[in-house]
């Protein structure tokens, strides 16, 4: 067992363990006394590890209910939001009390932010069950939920009591979903861990996926720890997300988010390469996308259809947006542009 602190004004640990699904009771319970707990999860999730998870926080004294919503980003919405304050009012959820979320970045977004707002806030757990949410959305305090004009509208930070990471409930994940949280892994490489890379290079993202969750957590906690509240150096975890997410829009969301972060990625390293910011950079990114089993091309959009999006980016500062560079694989840094030579910059010398 790993247990990885994350000293925010809050401190809590990451616990990433085989098995530790089967602990979850356990593991609470050395964090919370037991008390009444509203197990929120998705209708794919809950029919497999609903029932192990409850049994674990009986057994250790806690008296469970749960509330269960239709799977998919689309549900991560105002709307199913009352519907789980509702049901904590309900079942007589107590400042106390506990909230546990069992299930991916849309499980654990949502039920971050209800126990952020209900009572003006009540203690919450995360066991995150997609790689993506192991990597990357449990960890850092993060909650939301979308409005029709955009993702993430409507959200609080709210750090969870603990996280309780088990890979082995990765086993049940889609392939899809795996692929889609590697790209965010090989992300946590170019930004500070060239290892990572390598890793995935010499032997993939599966075999390796007990140590490439490890060094994820640990990357994500350093930079949670240096700017909490997303004012500095938190970016640097964008790195390929400004092109991935006018990708993603480009194509109505039919391209994943890792999927767009991987062409994001591939684009931001060509052109810092031609520009001679980044050194050995491309390679290693495209070696490591493929290996992952994502693609290495540039996006399959113009520039100019990509640019007007990135523009309307809520990371643009007025005259000015500011990248994620890579400089050497392992090391990317902020870097402001000017808002006019973002064409040029990012896809007017490396386009063929
Ligand atoms: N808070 C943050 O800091 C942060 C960071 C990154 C992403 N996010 C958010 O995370 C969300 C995406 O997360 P995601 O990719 O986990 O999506 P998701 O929660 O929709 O999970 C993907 C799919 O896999 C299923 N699933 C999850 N775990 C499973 C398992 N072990 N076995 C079988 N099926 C399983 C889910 O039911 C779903 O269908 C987005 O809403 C995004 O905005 C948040
Ligand atoms: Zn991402």
């Amino acid at each position: 067992m790993e247990k990885i602190t994350v000293s925010v004004a809050r401190p809590y640990d990451v616990i990433v363990e085989r098995g530790a699904a089967v602990r979850a009771g356990e593991l609470i319970s050395e964090v919370k006394k037991p008390c009444r707990v509203l197990l929120v999860s998705d209708d794919n999730v809950y029919p497999i590890y609903g029932g192990t998870v409850t049994e674990s926080l009986s057994r250790a004294g806690f008296t469970v209910s749960s509330f269960v919503f239709e799977h998919g980003e689309a549900s991560k919405n105002p709307s199913v939001l009352f519907s789980i304050l509702e049901a904590a009012a309900k079942e007589s959820i107590t400042r106390s009390d506990l909230f546990v979320a069992l299930g991916g970045g849309v499980v654990g977004d949502i039920t971050g932010l209800s126990a952020a707002l209900y009572l003006r806030g009540v203690d919450y757990v995360g066991i995150p069950t997609s790689l993506l949410s192991m990597v990357d959305s449990s960890v850092g305090g993060k909650t939301a939920v979308d409005l029709p004009a955009g993702k993430n509208l409507v959200g609080a930070f709210h750090q969870p009591i603990r996280v309780i990471c088990d890979p082995d409930t990765l086993e049940t994940l889609p392939e899809y979903y795996l692929t889609d949280g590697a790209a965010e892994v090989v992300k946590y490489g170019m930004i500070a861990d060239s290892d990572i890379l390598s890793m995935i290079v010499s032997s993939g993202v599966e075999s390796n996926i007990e140590e490439l969750i490890l060094r994820s957590v640990k990357i994500k906690r350093d930079i949670v720890e240096r700017d909490e509240f997303d004012r500095g150096d938190r970016k640097l975890l964008n790195f390929g997300h400004t092109v991935g997410h006018a990708v993603e829009i480009a194509a109505d969301f039919s391209v994943s988010h890792g999927r767009g972060v991987a062409y994001g990625m591939t684009a931001i390293t060509a052109a810092a390469e031609k520009l001679g910011l980044a050194k050995d950079c491309s390679e290693i990114l495209k070696k490591a996308l493929e290996a992952a089993g994502l693609d290495s091309s540039l996006p399959p959009y113009s520039g100019s259809e990509l640019i007007d999006t990135m523009l309307r980016d809520k990371k643009r500062e007025g005259d000015t947006i500011t990248l994620v560079i890579p400089s050497v694989p392992g090391e990317c840094r902020l870097q402001a542009f000017p808002v006019s030579q973002l064409g040029e910059l990012l896809f007017g010398e490396v386009r063929p």
